[in-house]
């Protein structure tokens, strides 16, 4: 009844469809079966596979992609298909990936969360530079509300530690904007555990972001910490960039059985690996969005999750 109810819950937000994530047919999973969502700060429910929304902009993450109505199909469709969580960022574009969640999405759903950041200016195409200066970040969050054309922000993520800011400055010109109202839930990104603690001493922190897949697990340790310390985790480069995955082993055991293909087997191990894990796969493509969102219903064999998990760091 539990497992219906949670179900229902999923669904309730759903515009229907054979594709939806978490439709009548439950995966029988232990963690995507019993935890098919995750309460965000305490209080926002999120269906455990989100959609990034940094490759609906520009060649290099810069300007309005080629084909904008693509763009906004892609978002739509992604919320139709039960995506509630979409990652964004004001640097994507800059400024373009909001412009667009705005305009395919406004006004938005109820239930829909979406997480943006700051903290990384972009002098170019492939350029990313930091800039934590309080300041700075202020501007930041306004912008972000204003293109998103929100009165806050559900979840507002840091998007890197500036080496030459103090986190104090940062983060307290963050938790400034969260007294005012302007932000519901802070979180971080591209952090250590140590910068995660410092900076949970200065104002409470709900989500990590950092660079993890089944090859690259340089942020196991954060990881670790934030299924101890019940925060949220999202990891970008979730399918290694597409084809940054080897196919010639476990995987494509798997995914073969199972009639899947490699990247979506490779979600579904993620899903699995822990109840805190909010992959957020980003894609240009609706045939590649529909197979990323189909992963949430794959169930891994315990022995299958295992010769996956095996491939770590053999790539
Ligand atoms: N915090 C940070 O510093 C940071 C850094 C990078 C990214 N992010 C966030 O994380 C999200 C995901 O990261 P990411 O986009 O770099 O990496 P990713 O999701 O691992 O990979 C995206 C790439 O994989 C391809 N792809 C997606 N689904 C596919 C499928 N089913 N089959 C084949 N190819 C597929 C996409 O190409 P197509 O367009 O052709 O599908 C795209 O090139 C971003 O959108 C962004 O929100 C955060």
């Amino acid at each position: 009844m539990f497992l219906g109810a949670t179900l229902a819950g999923g669904a309730a937000f759903l515009a229907g469809g054979s594709d939806v994530i978490f439709g009548a047919h439950a995966s029988p999973s232990p963690t995507m079966a019993t935890n098919p969502t995750w309460k965000l700060g305490g209080d926002l429910i999120v269906n455990r596979l989100g959609f990034g929304a940094m490759r609906i902009t520009g060649e290099g993450i810069w300007g309005w992609p080629t084909d904008r109505n693509n763009a906004l199909k892609i978002l739509r469709r992604a919320v139709e298909l039960g995506v509630n969580l979409i990652d964004t960022a004001d640097s994507y574009g800059p400024e373009t990936s909001e412009l667009l969640i705005a305009e395919a999405l406004h006004p938005y759903p109820a239930g829909l969360v979406i997480a943006t950041k700051g903290g990384l200016t972009r002098p170019g195409p492939g350029q990313w530079v930091p800039n934590g200066r309080s300041e700075y970040l202020k501007r930041c969050v306004e912008g972000s509300l204003k293109r998103l054309r929100l009165e806050r922000i559900d979840l507002y993520q840091l998007h890197t530690i500036d080496p030459k800011v103090p986190t104090e400055e940062s983060l307290g010109a963050l938790k400034e904007m969260q007294n005012a109202g302007k932000i519901r839930h802070l979180g971080l990104s591209n952090v250590s555990t140590a910068e995660i603690e410092r900076a949970r001493k200065i104002v409470p922190i709900m989500s990590v972001q950092n660079r993890y897949n089944i090859e690259d697990r340089e942020s196991e340790k954060v990881l670790v910490y934030c299924e101890k310390e019940n925060l949220g985790f999202l990891p970008w480069f979730p399918i290694g960039g597409g084809n940054g995955l080897p196919a010639e082993n476990a995987l494509k055991t798997a995914a073969r059985d199972h009639g899947m293909s490699a990247i979506q087997i490779a979600l579904a191990w993620l899903l699995e690996r822990s109840p805190v894990m909010l992959p957020i796969p980003g894609t240009s493509s609706i045939a590649h969005l529909k197979e990323n969102v189909a992963a949430a219903k794959i169930k891994l064999t315990s022995a299958e999750w295992k010769a996956i998990d095996a491939l770590a760091g053999q790539g």
